[in-house]
């Protein structure tokens, strides 16, 4: 049979998280604009190996627990070996999200680069909002794609070398059209929570900006660098050929695609470990409250 592809995906999972968030955003957002001081129930849906698990219980009230739900087996196993010895109560469910019946019990409902994957997401949030206790809160960390391409220097090149934002505007957009996946989902959740009848929503920008930076010593070079990577950072395109029939495929003009292979070819080609480059992902996070009030 063949493996689930996010169960072959833990390291690019391991490798790139660190990229969007730094620790102390994570600290103000639990302490300073959610304020929670008391024990809560989270769950995450499509949790991974409870990355956010990870990153949020340290910071929460003694008491609060942790339940992650997630298509990949091994993923969940990599969750369960990485919070056994932890002093949390935790739950890990294998399960399809478009499937599991979940209680309304939790007081938190999360999500991090999840949304997105999803080709009904609006289906998937309502079951998020429907998890949920009265007086709870939805929590959804999700990417802005086209704010993450626009956020990108790197030294010795005008940015409309590497990147074709109009191209990929309008490549992104018709992706979503095409599959109901969508990589700028997170600058749309404001608004599809106030239409599922959340309410004191607010939307906030991940704080991390990369910065690969030659004068720093070659370990951390080295680890920025392969994260950048994973990321898809420069990444180097497939068959010229068959990269422009895939665009091609997906509605764009001859031109465009050929103009789109040459800077993702040329940002392949500059991109180095010893090359300067400062790089926002952009994700949004985006919150509010469940109410029946
Ligand atoms: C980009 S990963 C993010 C994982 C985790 N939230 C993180 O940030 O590390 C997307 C996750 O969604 C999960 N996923 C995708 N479709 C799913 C579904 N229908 N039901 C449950 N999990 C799903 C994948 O297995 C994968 O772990």
């Amino acid at each position: 049979m063949e493996e689930y592809y996010w169960d072959t995906k833990l390291d690019y999972l391991k490798r790139t998280r660190d990229l969007y968030y730094n620790d102390d955003y994570f600290e103000f957002l639990v302490k300073f604009v959610w304020k929670l001081s008391k024990p809560v129930h989270i769950i995450d849906f499509g949790c991974g190996y409870g990355y956010l698990g990870l990153k949020l219980l340290p910071l929460l009230p003694s008491g609060s627990t942790y339940t992650g739900i997630d298509k990949g087996n091994q993923l969940i196993s990599k969750a369960k070996e990485l919070f056994q010895d932890a002093p949390y109560e935790t739950e890990f469910i294998v399960s399809d999200t478009n499937e599991i019946e979940l209680e309304k019990k939790y007081d938190i409902a999360v999500s991090q680069a999840f949304l997105l994957h999803m080709s009904e997401p609006k289906k998937i949030l309502r079951k998020m909002v429907n998890s949920v206790v009265d007086g709870g809160k939805i929590i959804c960390f999700e990417p802005h794609w086209i704010a993450g391409m626009s956020s990108y220097y790197l030294d010795g090149f005008d940015q409309s070398q590497i990147v074709q934002l109009g191209m990929l505007q309008k490549l992104y957009e018709e992706g979503a059209k095409q599959t109901g996946r969508d990589g700028n989902i997170g600058a749309k959740l404001p608004h599809y929570l106030s239409e599922l009848g959340v309410k004191n929503i607010e939307c906030r920008v991940s704080d991390k900006v990369n910065f690969l930076n030659p004068e720093d010593n070659e370990k951390d070079k080295e680890g920025l660098f392969h994260s950048l990577k994973e990321d898809g950072v420069g990444e180097k395109p497939e068959h010229k050929e068959a990269y422009i029939t895939s665009l091609i495929n997906r509605g764009v003009s001859l031109d465009d695609a050929v103009e789109q292979y040459d800077s993702v070819q040329l940002f392949s080609q500059v991109f180095n470990i010893n090359s300067s480059l400062a790089w926002a992902p952009g994700m949004k996070i985006t919150f509010g409250e469940i109410t029946n009030k």
